[in-house]
């Protein structure tokens, strides 16, 4: 069972994101448990207030350690990092982190057990956080969001249906873009024509040999024109 805890101060966004789908039967077949928590539930002052003003001046709010800190201590036991086990990862999502791979999904759904996941603002979190609390500052890419929660929600569902039992066919998750370093290829379904388009006369061969070698060729080539990238590691 793979416990989930996000901190946000737009708990209402995750109200149905995670009642869909794999995530979904993930959770009611108790494989993983997804909370989100207030982040204003933590702080004490009678306007709750989660940001200030950033030293040194410039623009936009900073969201205060205070409350972070406490979220985490409540959630997780532990004051600082150095006490966490190694089952448990705090995450950070800021467009300053390292971006998030397959290989990355693959680590936390295979060695954590606590995922607590910690939605910046695009303007800034005191930086105390990163230095004291988080284990993992991740990204989602390079282009910047207004704040972590579409991360969040992009980051659990590339862990869940990594966990043995989400997928229907346990080989399913092996087959597809990125395990290879490879694009998936195309794929279709009936009918055999549609408007005039018509499905590659291999795919209903039934010849299986050559079926997996089209798909190869075909995985290859759309990976050379939409992620030439990939082809060049
Ligand atoms: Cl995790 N947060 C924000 N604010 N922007 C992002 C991001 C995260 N990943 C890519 N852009």
């Amino acid at each position: 069972m793979l416990r989930c805890d996000i901190i946000t101060i737009f708990p209402a966004f995750f109200r149905e994101a995670f009642d869909h789908g794999i995530i979904r039967r993930a959770r009611k077949a108790g494989l993983m448990e997804i909370k989100a928590h207030d982040l204003r539930g933590w702080t004490n002052d009678k306007h709750h207030m989660v940001d200030d003003r950033p030293f040194g001046g410039g623009d936009g709010m900073v969201l205060k350690p205070e409350p972070i800190f406490t979220a985490v201590e409540d959630l997780t036991g532990a004051t600082r990092r150095d006490d966490y086990n190694d089952k448990l990862r705090v995450v950070l999502l800021s467009p300053q982190g390292r971006v998030l791979t397959q290989s990355l999904a693959e680590d936390f759904a295979k060695n954590a057990e606590h995922l607590v996941l910690i939605c910046g603002r695009y303007e800034g979190v005191d930086e105390r956080v990163a230095e004291a609390l988080v284990t993992d500052e991740v990204s989602i890419g390079d282009y910047v969001l207004s704040g972590g929660e579409p991360a969040a929600v992009v980051l659990v569902d590339a862990v869940v249906r990594l966990l043995p039992g989400a997928l229907g066919s346990e080989t399913s998750a092996l087959n597809e873009s990125f395990s290879a370093g490879l694009l998936d290829c195309p794929h279709y379904t009936r009918p055999p024509e549609f408007r005039g388009m018509q499905v590659p006369d291999v795919l209903v061969s039934g010849n299986h040999g050559e079926i997996a070698r089209w798909r190869r060729e075909a995985a290859i080539e759309k990976t050379r024109r939409n992620r030439p990238d990939l082809l060049s590691n």
